[in-house]
């Protein structure tokens, strides 16, 4: 459902862009008309209280024309008011009634606004209405029927918001059969749908009813609405059999979603076939969703009829049973496939790979059994690879290593055996590993290379032996390592303190023994650590008291000794945290109190003590903890959804920094450290006490529109990306009047500097270099769009974002107005944009790289991926051209990709030889000077592909990083 939401954004702006053309040719009226249409605006105003960008100014003064009032259009004649759209404006109040008074209105939109109370009826009457929307508000009550007399109109829109009540039948059912798109999602809706068999829905292209609470079976009449795309009746409480008869006459179905209901399969709930039959006409048909149905019977053998269109198919959480039929691998398009959280048996069939852009693939949670098959590993865009509780048997098969975008890699709770295979180590994108609760053996050797596992590694409950390796100690990016349960043995390496990011650390319950070096303590944002079980002795080191992030300890049954105190992040632990350690003492709630003096007898006594309570205490001891660390695990390794929303729903807290050492560190904000300003604020320069070079991005706070919109949502970005061309981010520095992010100074700053050298000195980058640059912009770009855990929209790519590393490695930077799209959840934007984007009228983008359908009047604030593709060509024909959008000299063209494409492709040589210039680095040999004049070809065909005016025609941003990549290793290496 990722981008669902966008296409519903595009397809309102699309209805708003063709009937606004039509408004502007209107005709001319009476006087008296505007004068009326003027009160009625004038009381509609008293009822909005709250107009924090002050959007509203120009309708307060009297020497305004009302038709240039702020959202306001008039005919041109300048006599009636046919459209006000006041969306995304931070409006709050009530719609007040007198909106009726605008009796020639075509369109009224005041979505994404902060409207409270209900929807008048007496809109009822603005019966030249063809398009209203007033999704995203906060409108309670019901639907009034009144609205059912609007027989113009086309869009409805009037999800997300807080109605309830029943659905009125006048909405579906008003004589007239005008309506196109119909949206009353995310809401309290109760009833059936009311479409009656007598009426008819005939114009009917989009029908949202997503999230409401919505009883009964799908209305057989809707079967008359033969030129219905999209049909999202997902998370309601409807019934009965799937609606076959329906949907068989669709023939342009694009997404079906019938998720989260109570339909039922044929014949009983044991025969899926006939709806799948039902489907194989709808030749557009991309997304099927069937999750969380109850749904029973098995996987039909015709499911391979489906179009060959599909890309996405969800059927988990149902109660389907035996084995996976071959025949799906007809549906060679699939990007997703989801089938966990069944009843299958059988073996995994190896015909999956020819299903060749499966990106994810989700089986756990079923009975499937035997060996995982390595055709798998013909699978080039596989991401994740979901196996995970099932009986699976045999070894993990060497293929992955082959898999170069494989992200994440669940195996755990099979019965898997033999060594971890060194070659995994291959897959340096891979952000999961999870083969818990297995029977793998071996040492860990494995897993020593694997330095860019990135979000977590879980080895628990195997037969691993051996010792820790060193090389666990490259792996910086981690977050979470558990090998707790196995029998791993010998000394805890002090060079695991090289794991910086490491937040939850669990040995337990192997054979560990030695000191607990103290370089542990000293991560900087380990918050749990479980050390139980093993045999570990000496003191417990010092840091690990002094962790200002350390919240979860356990030491028990160990052989600990010394004095312990509660302090610091010892404050809030009891004696469970530190049983079974004879030797320790001190002040910690429960445990005995150290001795002041040594008696003879004191020592002895608790030491015979202990030699017979040991034995007992260990058996019970082992028993909780075993079971403790199990629950434990349990919510550890939990399914690939749980751990999602984990990721997403844990604050993630930053290390704290201190407005006073951002102040030492930039010398006061000087404007001497200042490197760079935007319409956010400005970026200092600085260093940290400990040498950190550091840049501060500071949000201004009159930046109209509130910096808090734009610091959340790049903070939001940052905490869910992780990626070697994404800016990683140091710390924030957040406090009610100053909000600033503090991230590593890049020492060769941005690409626009390089571009554009202001001094001769510089010498400009070479074509090798600068696709190396494209080449990770590709790579971040397709893993925000592609492989993120919540899909991110950056929609501000330029130079000025591109920063460069000391090795001129690219990160990808400002994520200001970046869209947070979550992916399994009705992907509804996390923060909107209407903060932003209303108050300065900014421009969602920059001029020059924004995609048309972005710039277009009311996309304003619209993003899709497909525009960060456009963006991303515009960057490609710049940096051939080595013109800024900007600055288009061009006389008969509007824009830099329409000049380039004036010239293509017979009139290319001005442009290429131009671009040779970059080929001229005197250490570049004859054979690279001539496959750069290749290469600059191919960058302006690419470009051009990325900026084709339909988004639905250019590449994927997988594409691209695929492509650059190509070209990369072609420079590298051209014979
Ligand atoms: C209203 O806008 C039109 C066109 O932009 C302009 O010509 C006219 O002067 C404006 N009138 C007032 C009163 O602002
Ligand atoms: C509309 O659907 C109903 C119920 O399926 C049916 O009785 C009716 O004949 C259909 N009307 C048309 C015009 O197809
Ligand atoms: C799968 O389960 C069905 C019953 O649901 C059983 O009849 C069949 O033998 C099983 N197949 C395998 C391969 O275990």
């Amino acid at each position: 459902m990722g981008c669902f939401k966008f296409f519903t954004l595009y397809v309102s702006v699309l209805f708003l862009l063709t009937a606004f053309r039509a408004v502007v040719s209107g005709d001319r009226a009476s006087d008296s008309q505007i004068m009326s249409d003027r009160a009625s605006l004038v009381s509609f105003m008293s009822g909005i209280v709250s107009d924090p960008g002050n959007v509203l100014q120009s309708w307060n003064s009297s020497d305004i024309h009302v038709c240039n009032w702020t959202g306001v259009t008039c005919n041109s004649a300048r006599s009636e008011i046919v459209m006000l759209d006041l969306s995304g404006r931070s409006l709050g109040g009530t719609i007040s009634p007198a909106i009726a008074g605008l009796s020639k209105l075509i369109i009224l939109d005041l979505s994404r606004n902060f409207f409270g109370g209900r929807i008048p009826p007496e809109m009822g009457s603005l019966v030249e209405l063809q398009q209203l929307s007033l999704t995203w508000n906060f409108l309670e009550g019901t639907i009034p029927s009144e609205l059912g007399s609007l027989r113009k109109l086309v869009y409805l829109n009037l999800g997300i918001n807080k109605l309830s009540g029943d659905i009125p039948e006048e909405i579906f059912c008003n004589g007239s059969s005008v309506l196109e798109y119909v949206d009353l999602s995310d809401n309290t809706l109760t009833g059936k749908i009311p479409l009656r068999d007598e009426c008819e829905l005939g114009a009917l292209k989009y029908l949202l009813l997503w999230s409401n609470r919505l009883v009964g079976p799908v209305p057989p009449a809707l079967a008359n609405s033969t030129r219905l795309m999209w049909l999202d009746l997902e998370s309601n409480m409807l019934s009965g059999e799937l609606p076959s008869g329906t949907v068989h006459k669709m023939p342009h179905l694009q997404y079906l979603y019938l998720s989260y209901n109570d339909f039922a399969s044929h014949d009983g709930n044991t025969n899926l076939g006939p709806f799948f039959s039902a489907l194989a006409n709808s030749s557009n048909l991309q997304e099927l969703e069937l999750a969380a149905n109850k749904l029973g019977g098995e996987i039909p053998a015709n499911i391979g009829d489906l179009p060959g269109t599909l890309q996405q198919f969800h059927l988990d959480e149902n109660l389907i049973y035996g084995s996976i039929p071959p025949q799906i691998s007809n549906l060679i398009n699939l990007i997703l496939l989801n089938l966990s959280s069944n009843f299958l048996n059988g073996t995994i069939p190896t015909e999956l790979c020819r299903m060749q852009r499966l990106e994810g693939v989700y089986l756990s949670n079923n009975s499937l059994s035997g060996g995982i098959p390595s055709a798998l590993g013909d699978l080039p865009h596989l991401g994740l690879l979901d196996l995970s509780r099932n009986s699976l048997s045999g070894l993990i098969p060497d293929c992955f290593a082959n898999i170069s975008q494989l992200r994440r890699l669940l195996l755990y709770k099979n019965q898997l055996s033999g060594m971890i295979p060194p070659s995994l180590a291959k897959c340096v994108n891979l952000e999961i590993l999870d083969l818990s609760h297995n029977g793998l053996s071996g040492t860990l050797h494995g897993v020593a290379g694997m330095s860019s596992l990135k979000i977590y590694l879980n080895l628990a409950s195997n037969y691993l032996h051996g010792a820790l390796p060193l090389g666990l100690s490259q792996m910086d990016m981690v977050l979470a390592i558990d090998l707790s349960s196995n029998n791993l043995s010998g000394t805890i390496p002090s060079q695991l303190g090289g794991c910086i990011a490491l937040e939850y650390l669990n040995l337990s319950g192997n054979i560990l023994e030695g000191p607990l070096p103290s370089s542990i303590g000293q991560l900087p944002h380990l918050r749990a650590l479980d050390v139980s079980s093993n045999h570990l002795i000496g003191v417990i080191p010092q840091s690990l008291q002094a962790s200002p992030t350390l919240k979860q300890l356990n030491f028990s049954f160990n052989s600990f000794s010394g004095n312990v105190s509660d302090d610091g992040a010892f404050a809030a632990l009891t004696e469970d945290s530190f049983l079974g350690n004879s030797g320790l003492c001190g002040s910690i709630k429960g445990m005995k109190a150290c001795k002041k003096r040594r008696h003879y007898h004191l020592i002895i006594v608790p030491i015979l003590l202990s030699l017979v309570a040991t034995p007992i205490f260990c058996i019970f001891g082992y028993l909780a903890l075993k079971s403790k660390i199990r629950q434990k695990l349990m919510n550890f390794s939990g399914s690939n959804t749980v751990d999602e929303k984990k990721e997403d729903s844990k604050e993630h807290k930053f290390p704290r920094i201190l407005y006073r050492q951002l102040l030492e560190a930039t010398g006061g904000f000087n404007p001497s450290s200042l490197i760079g300003s935007g319409h956010f604020g400005h970026v200092y320069k600085g260093v940290l006490q400990d040498n950190t070079r550091i840049a501060v991005k500071v949000f201004d706070s009159k930046t109209a529109g509130g910096i808090s919109g734009t610091f959340k949502r790049e903070c939001q970005v940052y905490k869910r990306t992780r990626h070697r061309n994404l800016m990683r981010i140091i710390t924030i520095c957040s406090r009610p009047d100053f909000k600033a992010l503090v991230l590593p100074l890049k020492s060769n700053g941005s690409l626009d500097r390089h571009l554009y050298p202001s001094h001769q000195l510089n010498q400009g980058l070479d074509l090798v270099q600068l696709v190396g640059i494209c080449s990770d912009v590709a790579e971040g770009l397709a893993y925000l769009h592609h492989h993120c855990p919540v899909r991110v929209v950056h929609c501000d790519l330029k130079p000025s974002n591109i920063l460069l590393d000391d090795d001129m490695t690219a990160v990808i930077a400002d994520f200001g107005i970046a869209r947070l799209v979550k992916g399994g959840d009705k992907g509804v934007p996390l923060y909107d944009s209407a903060s932003f984007s209303s108050t300065n009228g900014l421009l969602h983008g920059s001029v020059g790289y924004i995609a048309p359908e972005n710039a277009e009047y009311g996309m304003g604030t619209r993003a899709s991926s497909q525009g960060d593709v456009f963006s991303f060509g515009v960057l490609l024909l710049e940096i051939v051209t080595g013109v800024r959008p900007t600055d288009v000299p061009f006389h008969e063209c509007s824009s830099l990709h329409e000049w380039v494409k004036s010239h293509y492709p017979h009139n290319l040589d001005p442009i290429v030889q131009k671009a040779l210039s970059r080929c001229s680095s005197p250490s570049m040999s004859e054979h690279l000077r001539k496959a750069c004049c290749e290469v600059i070809v191919e960058l302006i065909e690419l470009g051009l592909m990325c900026t084709q005016y339909s988004p639905s025609t250019r590449p994927s941003m997988m594409d691209m990083a695929n492509e650059m990549s190509r070209l990369k290793k072609y420079l590298s290496d051209p014979s």
